[in-house]
């Protein structure tokens, strides 16, 4: 049931576009500033993101846990994801085998978990097993989740597109979990309470404080 020979979704190959140069003169002000940043190579820079666990059932049924930064909202209707996961990785493999695939977003009490799952292949490591995480089963497909993450997202792969030496997975959204515990007073998901980790420049991080909610700048008072 879970390994099909047949793919669920569709290979799509990226494009790539040509910026255009502007023909329009930069102001001297603007050029000023640009000494004031420090200039690097391209580079990975989109940050902060999630230490997710990208989760996907193996073969024999067990499941596996892959971390992944790469990893964002991507649309509304229908709700969707996109995940960048290198073509060599266990976890594209199981993907591609069964459509579909969780995400779960943790909180800092795991955080040597969510390290360890991203330095060991699911190949070689039983990292479920080894890191002691506990598995439940999807309510909508045969993904596996992770209690201990305090949001859960079961989502089927909509498109797969090949970005180098990464795929773009994009995944619709089927059904979201939240822990209780990260629930607020107004009824709704809080970052903090939940513990969320962020992750950028090879650091893990914790969250300090809400500054302000959606709109907050044009509100009256
Ligand atoms: C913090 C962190 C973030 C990572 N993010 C990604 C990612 O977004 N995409 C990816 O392909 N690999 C990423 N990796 C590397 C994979 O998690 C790692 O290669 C893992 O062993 C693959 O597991 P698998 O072979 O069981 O799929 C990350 C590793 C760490 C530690």
């Amino acid at each position: 049931m879970r390994s099909s020979s047949k793919k669920p979704f569709s290979v799509n190959f990226v494009l790539f576009f040509r910026p255009k140069r502007l023909s329009i003169p930069i102001p001297s002000i603007f050029l000023s500033d640009r000494e004031m940043k420090v200039e690097v190579e391209p580079q990975a820079a989109a940050y902060p993101a999630p230490a997710a666990l990208v989760t996907a059932f193996k073969p024999d049924g067990s499941a596996n846990a892959m971390t992944a930064a790469w990893i964002a909202n991507i649309c509304a209707i229908p709700p969707a994801l996109v995940v960048g996961i290198r073509d060599v990785r266990y976890t594209c493999e199981l993907i591609d085998q069964t459509g579909c695939f969780g995400v779960n977003i943790p909180s800092s009490k795991i955080a040597p978990e969510i390290d360890y799952c991203g330095l060991v292949s699911g190949r070689e490591h039983d990292k479920i097993k080894e890191t002691g995480l506990t598995i439940f089963k999807g309510k909508v497909v045969e993904v596996p989740l992770i209690e201990e993450c305090p949001i859960n997202i079961e989502c089927r792969v909509l498109q797969k597109v090949k970005v180098g030496s990464h795929f773009a997975f994009f995944g619709e959204i089927l059904k979201v979990y939240y822990s209780e515990e990260m629930i607020g007073e107004d009824n709704k998901p809080d970052l903090l309470l939940g513990d969320i980790i962020a992750y950028g420049t090879r650091k893990y991080y914790r969250l300090k404080e809400a500054i302000g909610t959606y709109g907050f700048s044009r509100k009256e008072d």
